[in-house]
């Protein structure tokens, strides 16, 4: 099976209260990984780069064949959608065209006239591809050089403004931040998230920021609409940590130790598990 549009998935968590857990990917073995968990739970899934991951990765052509190819050598069944994270226009665009099958496009540092304008150029290019588009409508915090910003918390009129373009599926900041959540972080903002709700009607919304956000606030998020929770900080860490250990423990100077096939393994399984425990917490696990 090829890699599919996630309008019907996002549509159908957004309905059966659940919600799509979308994956940021960085390699190979991060892909890998990502789609094993999601064919062991049987979890339709969203892998996401971002620009620069795809560009690290040898560029957005090379993510559609690696994907594509792997879905096919791994056997895997289960929907899977490739899709931009925090596009720009121009990178949107180019992501239509060689065959990314969702985009993200991320005006919401334009002004709102601007961001509508954009959004509404790249909707009709996607659409007429068969490729969901997510749009974005007030920024979402996080940590750069250091220091934390609070969440933003979206307008919901603006929201409806975007929305009513005919979006797929919409992000707006209700607190949440990219990154490591700080000890004083205030919690995802469910007024907030339920005026957004009642302003857009009936579309499906992301959450972006989804790693270390408590599972008793991922699921009141997911039952007022919330129906893709991003997560990539939550698989660098696991990832991270496992092979921190990997190397602590002298492994590496143990006989062939040092072979990255065995260097990464654990790091692998450590993305496997949590990717497996995220897929089953947000209530995907089994849709697919
Ligand atoms: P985290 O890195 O906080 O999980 O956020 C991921 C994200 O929202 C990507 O757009």
């Amino acid at each position: 099976m090829a890699i599919v549009s996630a309008t019907e998935m996002v549509k159908k968590a957004f309905e059966g209260h659940y919600a799509i857990p979308a994956f940021n990917t960085n390699n190979l073995e991060w892909t890998q990984c990502i789609l094993k968990a999601a064919q062991e739970t049987q979890t339709p899934v969203l892998i996401q780069t971002s620009e620069g991951a795809a560009k690290y990765m040898g560029g957005y052509k090379m993510v559609v064949d690696m994907v594509n190819d792997l879905i096919d050598s791994m056997g895997i069944t289960v929907p899977v959608a490739l899709h931009l994270d925090h596009g720009t226009f121009e990178g949107a665009k180019k992501c239509i065209e060689v065959g990314y099958s969702s985009v993200m496009f991320d005006g919401s540092h334009y002004s709102i006239e601007e961001n509508i304008e954009k959004s509404k150029e790249i909707i009709a290019l996607a659409h007429s591809k068969g490729v969901s588009v997510e749009c974005e409508v007030g920024g979402i915090g996080g940590t750069e050089d250091g220091v934390t910003s609070n969440g933003e918390l979206a307008d919901p009129a603006e929201c409806k403004a975007v929305a009513d373009l005919g979006v797929d599926f919409l992000a707006a900041g209700i607190g949440n931040i990219h990154g490591k959540y700080p000890e004083n972080w205030a919690g995802l903002n469910f007024e907030r998230l339920e005026e957004i709700k009642e302003a857009i009607g009936g579309k499906p919304m992301v959450l972006h920021g989804g790693s270390g956000i408590p599972f008793e606030q991922t699921s009141k998020a997911v039952s007022l609409g919330v129906s893709k929770i991003n997560i990539n900080t939550e698989l660098q860490l696991v990832f991270a940590d496992a092979t921190r250990k990997y190397f602590e423990a002298g492994k590496d100077l143990e006989g062939k130790g040092y072979d990255p096939r065995k260097v990464l393994k654990p790091g692998c399984e450590a993305i496997v598990a949590k990717a497996k425990e995220l897929c089953e917490a947000f209530g995907a696990a089994g849709k697919a």
